[in-house]
């Protein structure tokens, strides 16, 4: 969805964009690609990611394109006034096809799964736990219903060491999974738990709203519905709107009026993108124009207190 998110995310063509995600640099090299007058500050928190896009993009676009190796939870160490920003969620084809990464339930390695390997807890800290907590995280993160099972059946095939041993665990705990791969909802939560992803991403975009100029824009690409929903709370809380759950007494989500929502739906890509490129067919793109300039501050979504 380079075209469509370019589209909502370019309001100024000699402005200074931010790249939250930048992965290969497929968005930012297309944003300095049709505006000869914009920079990118590109960010990732995957230093491989960044030493790929050094080798492959910045002797096309010299300063116009600046790298940083950051988190989203440090976007606010970052000077402001950029003039939109882009988060372009979860992983990039080169994280999910080295099977070294362990990102992936069809390729053998070890189970890692971490965007920043110099630094955490990987997946086989996380396959370790006790059984009830190691549920907890396959429901949470995973919307896995068979979590509990999934978790005993971990415990019982201790000690698990790589990604096709963990697969297999769980495939023969989950049985039939209506057309994906029943290892599909487990890896994607140790996934989500070793990144932080939920943390992270909110953390990003209360940052990216001080960090953006009124009138700019604020678009995110999500691939799984608890990033999108994430993204779609925020954006409610953000446009002035309680998302405290049903029946809170008073309200706890602190609203701000600090931009206004695009997409009253979010766009998805269109049959054809999908044909070319299967791993888009999940892609859910919003965008919000910033109005007010707010400090960070930390709020977040009142359900998980
Ligand atoms: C889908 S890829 C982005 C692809 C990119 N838009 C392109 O066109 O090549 C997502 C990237 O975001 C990075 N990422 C995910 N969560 C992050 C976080 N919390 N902080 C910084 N980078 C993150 C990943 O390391 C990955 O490189």
């Amino acid at each position: 969805m380079v075209a469509e998110a370019l589209a909502f995310l370019v309001t100024d063509p000699e402005g200074r964009y931010l790249d939250a995600t930048l992965g290969r640099g497929g968005h930012a090299g297309a944003i300095l690609d049709s505006h000869p007058g914009a920079t990118v500050l590109g960010c990732d928190r995957d230093p491989d990611a960044l030493a790929r896009v050094k080798n492959e993009l910045l002797p096309r676009f010299g300063n116009r394109l600046g790298l940083e190796l950051l988190p989203f939870s440090s976007l606010h160490l970052l000077p402001g006034g950029f003039a939109g920003a882009l988060f372009d969620l979860g992983l990039s084809t080169e994280q999910l096809s080295d099977p070294e990464r362990g990102f992936s339930f069809n390729l053998d390695g070890p189970l890692d799964m971490r965007m920043d390997r110099t630094q955490g807890s990987r997946a086989s800290d996380l396959v370790n736990l006790p059984e009830e907590e190691l549920a907890g995280i396959i429901h949470r993160y995973g919307d896995e219903r068979r979590a509990r099972r999934v978790a005993r059946a971990i415990v019982e095939a201790r000690p698990l060491n790589t990604t096709l041993e963990l697969a297999e665990v769980v495939r023969r705990a989950v049985g039939p999974s209506g057309g994906i791969d029943p290892a599909t909802r487990t890896f994607q939560a140790l996934r989500m738990a070793v990144n932080d992803e939920p943390g992270e991403l909110e953390r990003g975009l209360e940052s990216a709203v001080s960090l953006i100029k009124p009138g700019g824009r604020l678009v995110t690409i999500s691939y799984h519905s608890g990033e999108d929903r994430i993204v779609k709370l925020f954006f409610q809380r953000m446009s002035g709107h309680c998302v405290c759950p049903p029946g809170t007494p008073a309200c706890r989500c602190d609203p701000a009026n600090a931009l206004v929502v695009i997409t009253k739906k979010p766009l998805q890509p269109s049959i054809d993108e999908v044909k070319h490129n299967p791993r888009a067919r999940s892609a859910k793109l919003r965008a919000a124009e910033i109005r007010n300039h707010v400090p960070v501050k930390r709020g977040g979504d009142p359900r998980k207190r």
